[in-house]
């Protein structure tokens, strides 16, 4: 099944070239004095049990900058004999450590293939640091990522305290260099498009082999399986987080991840999966019915959130609000159910985040910025206003409705008790209409009916 999946996929986009991560220091250290030094840390590996380790995924910001994936690694930029200098301090050889854990690059490899000026191994970290930050007038780090790194920092302007109370030399400042970073990150380039893209494709399909595979007694689990399996078929790392997989009411618990309930005829399921490739995110839902065929009450909600989907996505444009796709499926998602019978209060009524029954029934926002992070970096509201799309930005238009007949809060009209509905793409803004990079996969009620339980 899964070859047959793979033959509707493109070819994998070339990798991030040094010149790009070249281009993407060099926007950084143009908001950058000479007196700074920046430093961005990969986490620790995290221990699943004993001597077991979760798989290891670094920082975004280790990505964007330089793109190094191992653990351990130290990333500093500063200014030196009139040029900015990047650093990269990785682990070293080690041929016992690498028969066991894999080959690493080096720092010889860290000098060749990637984009940095000097390399050196961990082991002489504090070293290097200690003789950077001797000069830097502000430290630009973010803290909190690994506590022997804090601490080296600390130390080290204590001791220049320690100095400047003899020798009368300007204060040093720390500041956190995420803002600068996000604000970068939300803009993307075409060869991050093209990553994007890829990891959307896998997704799509991975979404349309689920649906082939769904008939009523199937496991939650098994369409994970097919999902995650093609993922990591089709090259890429795997899932971008947890996958979603709830059948009948357990569509209606936004971040169900139990998935092991059967798939019963004449319900509904939603799956909220996505793919990372080269560390960037996909992020897809849809629902479909078990048995193929949805009832009309199914078909009612169904075709109402794709209507608010693809009236958001229609306001994924430059000079737009961030949450006018939000305002405009709110809109069409409560006329349409006032229409229904589900809501009795007027529009303005329905649509008032204190009173209006909307949220009963939609409960969360219509998207968020996706890129490195599902839920990625840039600030919503800089200075309190709504910011504008621009051309480059990627979000998600994600509108559901949620009927738990279970919740003790709210009335569920019965004609559409525990059904949850959710769609859910990615969309590139651009000049001209939105790009939606997730649109090979299927999301009318024809194709969805068309293609569900019915193998490649
Ligand atoms: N998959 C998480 C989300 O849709 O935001
Ligand atoms: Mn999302
Ligand atoms: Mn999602």
């Amino acid at each position: 099944m899964h070859d047959k999946a793979l033959e509707l996929i493109g070819t994998p986009p070339e990798p991030i070239s040094v010149e790009e991560y070249g281009r993407r220091v060099g926007r950084l250290t143009s908001q950058m004095r000479p007196g700074d030094l920046l430093i961005v840390q990969a986490s620790k590996m995290a221990v699943h049990s004993n001597d077991v380790h979760y798989p290891y995924r670094t920082q975004s910001d280790m990505l964007y900058l330089v793109g190094w994936e191992e653990a351990d690694a130290v990333f500093t930029i500063h200014h030196e004999n009139g040029a900015w200098v990047r650093t990269l301090f990785v682990q070293p050889k080690d041929t016992l450590k690498e028969i066991w854990e894999g080959r690493r690059p080096g720092v010889e490899g860290a000098l060749k293939n990637w984009a940095t000026d000097a390399a050196h191994s961990t082991h002489d970290l504090e070293e290097h640091l200690v003789n950077m930050m001797s000069d830097a007038k502000r430290v630009l780090i973010r803290t909190g990522i690994r506590e022997e790194i804090d601490q080296l920092v600390v130390s080290a302007l204590q001791r220049r305290d320690r100095a400047r109370q003899h020798f009368g030399t300007g204060p040093v400042t720390i500041e956190d260099p995420t803002a600068r970073i996000a604000e970068l990150r939300l803009r993307k380039s075409d060869a991050e498009i093209a990553q994007m893209r890829f990891a959307s494709e896998v997704s799509s399909i991975a979404h349309v082999a689920a649906m082939r595979n769904t008939k009523p007694g199937r496991m939650e689990y098994q369409l994970q399986a097919t999902i995650e399996g093609f993922f990591v078929y089709a090259g890429t790392s795997g899932w971008a987080y947890p996958s979603i997989v709830g059948c009948g009411d357990n569509a209606t618990v936004l971040h169900y991840h139990q998935n092991n309930d059967v798939c019963e005829d004449g319900e509904v399921i939603l799956i909220d999966a996505g793919a990372e490739y080269r560390g960037y995110a996909a992020d897809i839902t849809r629902s479909w019915p078990i048995n193929g065929t949805f009832t009309e009450a199914q078909r009612e909600i169904y075709q109402l959130v794709l209507d608010a989907q693809l009236a958001a996505i229609d306001k994924c444009r430059p000079g737009l609000a961030y949450n006018a796709p939000h305002e405009e499926a709110r809109r069409v998602l409560a006329e349409g159910l006032i229409e229904l019978g589900v809501i009795t209060q007027s529009l303005d009524d329905a649509l008032d985040p204190e009173s209006g029954e909307l949220k009963k029934w939609y409960m969360h926002n219509t998207g968020h910025w996706i890129g490195l992070d599902v839920h990625d970096v840039g600030v919503y509201k800089p200075n309190g206003e709504p910011r504008l799309l621009e051309e480059g930005m990627v979000l998600t238009v994600e509108p559901g409705l949620y009927f738990g007949a279970w919740r003790p809060d709210v009335e569920c009209p019965p004609r559409y008790a525990n059904l949850g509905i959710r769609i859910e793409d990615d969309v590139l803004v651009t000049s001209n209409d939105p790009d939606v990079l997730t649109s090979s996969c299927p999301k009318t009620i024809e194709e969805i009916e068309s293609i569900t339980g019915k193998p490649f």
